[in-house]
């Protein structure tokens, strides 16, 4: 069948086949599609929809797009997590090290920041030395014997997905249920982890706004990789805030480090050992949540969970003494107060705006969050920058992004968990 004929059956919300689907996504993972066309086929999928089905197919041919990563060389069990994006998420670098030390193995490949989004690649990135380029060998050497590697996932991975987002960002064609569903899986099932555990976010800094369409996308990512015959357990979490109080690559190194000594922020220590705890459940190193809570406060506790952090660095080309003297991370030179104008409770955030500001100065530290009360004059978030101008230049911008009323509602952080 034609390529215009699939596309126009999709126009007009008729179901596609598994050759029709493969014929879309190699031809344009080949070059043989053009932009133009491709966008009328990611906006017809927006507008009509995909079932699960062919977002399994569309799933499947994404990921023989590329040259998947064959882990049958790691020891079991396998595990892989992945966060659908928001702002100040560096749980990876906190359930990371939480699982390795729990005798479990992940063989992380990471993305880099999209969009609004942070990513886990940048912030491992800002340790000196650090290296997220890893051969397929090396990644396999570093998970045998340490249990944990984080590496940047290579254009090869899954290259249909590559070239897919690429377009998706420039044609508003990002928020949509099957293709965040496809592009998260393919990479997952790429990657050849048994057990995945998926943080699905909503909220005011996620692509996905509503709790209903997360929910939808955590179903169907998760049917997805069962039929695959993966574990898959997504959490739905809140991102009406940013997660914890530091947003910027080394501010969240810090504050991962500091979930990994036991003095982090609630909401960072409460995410990252919900998610490590139904990587233990299903692989069966947990027999239930309070096993696997109380083994994971005991390697905080221990010092065992910082210390796999501190491996992982200086396997990766780092300084591992970073996790004991935080001053060996850079720092800015200029920290300007974003103070409250009124006086109230800290109601909402444009997180997505906050995000984008955080890209344009060296980092933001949040004082107050949803819930917090506020005095005329309180700082609400610290602005790390490197010149004065940018520093002002935040704050003034900072101003549209937060919230002060007369109450406040403070939403639970996990809010659904999909088996
Ligand atoms: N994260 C992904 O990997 N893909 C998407 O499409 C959205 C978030």
């Amino acid at each position: 069948m034609n390529v215009r004929d699939i596309i126009s059956k999709k126009q007009h919300g008729e179901t596609l086949g598994a050759g029709e689907i493969d014929a879309i996504i190699q031809g344009f993972s080949t070059g043989r599609i053009s932009d133009r066309d491709m966008t009328k086929f990611l906006k017809a999928v927006c507008d009509n929809g995909m079932d699960s089905t062919e977002t399994a197919y569309m799933t499947q041919s994404m990921v023989m797009s590329g040259e998947p990563i064959d882990l049958s060389e790691v020891n079991p069990p396998k595990v892989d997590k992945h966060s659908t994006g928001g702002v100040g998420d560096k749980t990876t670098l906190v359930v990371g090290p939480l699982v390795a030390a729990a005798g479990l193995n992940m063989a992380k490949m990471s993305g880099r920041s999209l969009g609004h989004t942070g990513g886990t690649i940048n912030k491992l990135e800002a340790i000196p030395g650090v290296t997220t380029r890893l051969s397929k060998k090396q990644l396999i050497e570093q998970v045998n014997t340490m249990g944990l590697a984080i590496a940047s996932q290579s254009e090869d991975l899954v290259p249909a997905d590559h070239k897919i987002y690429a377009l998706r960002d420039k044609t508003g064609t990002v928020a949509c249920t099957s293709l965040i569903a496809a592009s998260v899986m393919s990479k997952k099932l790429a990657v050849g982890a048994d057990t995945i555990v998926l943080d699905v976010k909503f909220g005011s800094g996620a692509f996905m706004k509503e709790f209903n369409d997360a929910k939808e996308l955590a179903e169907l990512c998760v049917k997805i990789g069962t039929a695959a015959e993966r574990k898959v357990v997504a959490l739905i979490s809140n991102m009406d805030q940013p997660l914890g109080r530091a947003v910027g690559n080394v501010l969240e190194v810090k504050e991962a480090i500091e979930t990994l000594k036991g003095r982090g922020p609630r909401d960072v220590t409460e995410l990252s050992l919900e998610l490590a705890s139904e990587l233990m459940i299903q692989t069966g190193t947990a027999i239930n949540k309070e096993d696997a809570r109380g083994s994971l406060f005991a390697e905080i506790d221990s010092g065992q969970a910082l210390d796999k952090f501190g491996e992982l660095i200086q396997s990766q080309g780092g300084d591992p003494e970073v996790i004991n003297d935080l001053s060996l991370l850079p720092s800015a030179p200029i920290v300007d107060g974003f103070t409250a104008a009124t006086a109230g409770y800290i109601s909402a955030m444009d997180v997505e705006g906050i995000g984008r500001i955080s890209k344009k100065v060296f980092g933001l530290m949040f004082l107050k969050k949803i819930g917090d009360e506020v005095q005329v004059g309180d700082v609400i978030a610290d602005v790390h920058a490197n010149t004065i101008d940018q520093a002002e230049a935040a704050i003034r911008e900072l101003k549209d992004m937060v919230v002060i009323a007369k109450r406040a509602i403070v939403e639970p952080l996990i809010c659904s968990v999909i088996r």
